[in-house]
């Protein structure tokens, strides 16, 4: 039954709301994806995933949903939703939906119950307590946006979980109800023709027996968050995921990843090897925190740092699926970040991260706009629209110390530069809609847009074709070795990807700057070649010691 077709696939997210506005009401929609499948096509991408598109009061744009089984009504209709999945399916391209189960909307019909009354049937599909004697929540667990954990409801005198914004409470997994209702849920959407799931926040969902005080320590755990330890990867998350997967995940032909901060190396390798049956992938966050100090304060990239972390999630068994992307919905925007805000040169330098990222074994991830080397934006404190910077600015708006901070770490961090609207072309709100955007358009559209990149033969979008389509179907890229070179050097990234006597030889400049280079010892082959570069074949010397050019990014066919 499992074909795991997604170890050949390449992966394009999009965010609904700010893709392609197509009746004018500002906000993106079913019918605005439906009308750029041609687009997504033309990238060579093989699978789409959708942000959240279900019911939702939009406190956290969707990851709050009041319905699973409905779409959200600025988005479209099951209807827009089926034509959406022929569209897909005609063109040969797989969709990914995001399942958000870790926590529903206190507008869903099981919250609004929950809530009535202790003995309400629905009362334990979610975790409430007791405050402490002295008024104060049950335990001193933090919010991921900010502030205590927990919300007071009067109604009943007691406190309810909730990870995220109070408008999102934690479901009680350890209910075999909530449990069968998920279930229920990914078979609803794998009936109507979806091919897998992006499972959010999903470390999340076992939270440890008697719900314990967080420590201090945990401020230097992975996420300075109180509490944190006690609800990552619980004790019975594999046992809940395996049970998911033996009832959904398996029954077709699927492919999941779990969105994992925190997890450990080995507790990623039990959840995603093919022999276990829980999750096929996950994304974990360690190569995207190397330029911040605690998760939260934007420092200069540790270049030799990301490289061995990225590095390290290689050398997961063959049995088990990485995944590769810089840039997500919630993350800010990859160049110039990963080039250490080097303005100059972006052409190159775009092209150069996306060598870098997809030449490694596994499945990548591109995230709209991406490939047109969309920015981050000059946002003032009135543009921002996500929940947990306006929290922040709630929080510390009274400090104007502390606001002038946040809007700093803001500027380069925020969630937001990630959700400014798709830049097709030059005309009016970059093409995106024709009435007010929800959120702001980056002023650089009139530069940097689809139309523009389509017609320009060196855009980085031409080169995301060109390399796409080079990557498809190479069994040494599939499944290669990875083997890392100059693990030490701080301007170079360099690794070998072997099969029996074939491979590639990559090495990409993370420098605006010439750098010498001379072949490792130990590398003897018969003959090599260039199969791809971001530079022109004659401005690229012999491989055996040469100069590597500013962000230069080529990979050699090696022969043995
Ligand atoms: C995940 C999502 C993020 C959301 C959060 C709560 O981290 O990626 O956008 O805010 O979960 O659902
Ligand atoms: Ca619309």
């Amino acid at each position: 039954m499992k074909t795991r077709w997604y170890k050949d696939a390449v992966i394009y997210q999009i965010y609904p709301r700010s893709f392609c506005d197509s009746n004018g009401d500002g906000i993106g929609d079913l019918q605005g994806i439906i009308s750029k499948l041609d687009y997504i096509k033309s990238l060579g991408v093989d699978a789409v995933w959708l942000s959240p598109i279900y019911k939702s009061p939009n406190d956290d744009n969707g990851y709050d949903i009041s319905d699973y089984r409905d779409i959200q009504e600025d988005f479209g209709t099951l209807d827009d939703f089926k034509e959406l999945v022929k569209g897909l399916h005609d063109r040969g391209l797989k969709l990914i939906m995001d399942l958000v189960v870790n926590h529903t909307s206190d507008e869903h019909m099981w919250f609004k119950e929950s809530r009535k009354s202790k003995d309400n049937p629905y009362r334990d599909y979610y975790f409430w307590r007791k405050g402490k004697s002295d008024k104060k929540p049950p335990n001193n667990w933090m919010s991921n946006f900010v502030g205590p954990a927990w919300e007071y409801d009067k109604t009943t005198d007691e406190y309810y979980l909730h990870l995220f914004s109070k408008k999102q409470p934690d479901l009680n997994w350890d209910n075999p109800k909530v449990r069968q209702e998920v279930i229920d849920i990914c078979n609803y959407w794998f009936e109507l023709g979806v091919d897998g799931f992006r499972c959010d926040v999903i470390t999340y969902i076992s939270k440890e027996k008697g719900l314990p005080d967080g420590s201090f320590k945990e401020f230097f755990s992975s996420m300075p968050l109180l509490g944190f330890t006690h609800y990552c990867m619980g004790p019975n998350y594999h046992k809940y995921i395996h049970e998911l997967n033996l009832h959904a995940f398996s029954k077709y032909d699927t492919m999941t990843v779990g969105e994992a901060s925190g997890i450990t190396y080995k507790d990623a390798f039990e959840s995603i090897d093919e022999n276990v049956q829980e999750l096929d992938s996950v994304f974990t966050f360690e190569h995207v925190s190397a330029d911040m100090i605690l998760q939260v304060f934007p420092k200069k990239l540790n270049f030799v740092k990301f490289k061995k972390i990225l590095t390290h999630w290689q050398e997961l068994p063959k049995t088990s699926q990485p995944t590769m992307f810089l840039e997500n919905h919630d993350q800010p925007r990859s160049w110039p970040r990963f080039v250490n805000y080097c303005w100059d040169n972006k052409e190159k330098a775009a092209k150069m991260l996306l060598v870098a990222m997809q030449m490694q074994r596994g499945t990548p991830y591109i995230y709209e706009g991406q490939e047109i080397g969309m920015t981050n934006v000059n946002f003032k404190v009135e543009d921002y629209k996500d929940i947990l910077t306006t929290n922040v600015f709630k929080k510390v708006g009274n400090n104007k110390l502390l606001m002038k901070f946040a809007q700093k770490v803001f500027l380069k961090r925020a969630r937001d530069h990630a959700r400014t609207p798709m830049q097709w072309d030059d005309t009016k709100n970059a093409g995106f809609t024709s009435g007010e955007p929800w959120m702001m358009v980056n002023p650089n559209y009139t530069e940097v847009n689809v139309k523009q990149s389509e017609k320009d033969p060196n855009s980085i979008l031409n080169f995301y074709k060109k390399f796409l389509a080079f990557r498809k179907g190479k069994d040494v890229i599939i499944s290669g070795d990875y083997i890392p070179y100059y693990e030490k050097n701080k301007k170079l990234f360099v690794y070998n990807r072997k099969l029996k006597d074939k491979a590639y030889f990559v090495i990409c400049n993370f420098v605006n700057k010439d750098v010498k280079f001379k072949l490792p010892k130990d590398m003897k082959f018969a003959s090599a070649k260039v199969a791809i570069s971001n530079y022109e074949d004659g401005e690229i010397g012999a491989l055996e010691s040469r100069i590597i050019k500013p962000f230069e990014a080529t990979v050699y066919e090696v022969q043995y």
